[in-house]
């Protein structure tokens, strides 16, 4: 067995697949069933500074191997999520908090709350793809990094910032988060949105008409954005987008990423699809004769003319 163990900003991981924000994560005692099922971290819904109800039924289209999502951000509010980050922590895995705020201000309110019950990493949602100003810290450098320079200030825990792949400078936003002192880069949130039609009715099935699109075809895109961003940057990544086996995963390794983010595929694998990944990603290191995932981090090879 090859030694899976992978590190986030000082935080151990036993191994490199992470539950993504948004999947399965609502309440403490799911997290704790993820983190127990064999997930290296788990990452909480996003949460912001008041309850929220979110979009409107339907908020989901299933269309197999492409989801198209528009929860539009429900959650409890930071002040009720304390707790469920504390009971996820019995789970004994690293917990990823992540938050969103209207303005660079709220984000560290909300930071400011739940640094109370210690998670492990934040992770900062500057890229939901569903709701009204979600992405616009995304696809603007200058208030993706000044996000940054709020919570720092009011927290020692280290942040990861979620990516939105919808802008033409994912670089630059990379690079700014990553000066204003973000410690890990999490790449990437949902595509889109996108848009499903019912044809009888002439009618957009989500209610909120467009959403955000995961799933198995993301991966590519994932993978690209993933290696664009590591030439640009230090700090780790987590590779999110289309994971359904160890191949899509060691890719996302290849390209740059050091842990994983699964979501989209719990629909389909369950809660085996961590052990799966894993699994997997153990034979192709045996395979390429390497000892560790470390080995395979950013190994990427310039293409042969
Ligand atoms: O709409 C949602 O709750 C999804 C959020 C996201 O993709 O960040």
């Amino acid at each position: 067995m090859a030694e899976l163990t992978t590190e986030l900003a000082g935080v151990k991981l036993e191994n490199p697949t992470v539950l993504s924000a948004g999947i399965l994560g609502n309440t403490g005692e799911i997290l704790k069933r993820v983190g127990l099922s064999g997930a290296g971290a788990v990452t909480t819904k996003t949460i912001g500074l008041k309850p929220r109800k979110g979009n409107k039924n339907p908020t989901v289209v299933d269309m197999g191997d492409v989801f198209l999502n528009a929860m539009g951000l429900p959650n409890p509010g930071a002040e009720n999520f304390v707790e469920e980050i504390r009971i996820a922590k019995e789970g004994g895995k690293p917990i990823i908090s992540s938050i969103f705020g209207k303005d660079a201000g709220e984000f560290a309110e909300v930071a400011k709350i739940l640094k109370k019950a210690e998670p492990d990493l934040f992770e900062l949602n500057i890229s939901c793809p569903n709701v009204g100003s979600g992405m616009s810290f995304g696809c603007d450098p200058v208030a993706a990094g000044k996000v940054v320079e709020k919570v720092k200030a009011v927290t020692d825990i280290s942040l990861s910032v979620k990516m939105t792949p919808n802008t033409h400078l994912l670089v630059e936003v990379a690079k700014s988060v990553e000066k204003a002192g973000a410690s890990v880069i999490t790449a990437i949130n949902g595509l889109g949105p996108g848009m499903v039609i019912d044809v009888e009715t002439g009618i957009p099935v989500l209610a909120n008409k467009v959403g955000g699109v995961s799933g198995k075809f993301v991966r590519p895109i994932a993978t690209r954005c993933i290696y664009s961003i590591a030439q640009a940057v230090k700090i780790p990544i987590i590779g999110v987008g289309g994971i359904y086996s160890g191949e899509d995963a060691a890719q996302h390794i290849i390209a740059g990423a050091s842990a994983v983010g699964i979501g989209t595929a719990v629909k389909d694998h369950y809660l085996d699809i961590f052990k799966k990944v894993c699994d997997e990603l153990d034979v192709i290191l045996e395979r390429k004769k390497l000892k560790s995932i470390g080995e395979l981090v950013g190994t990427v090879k310039e293409v042969l003319t």
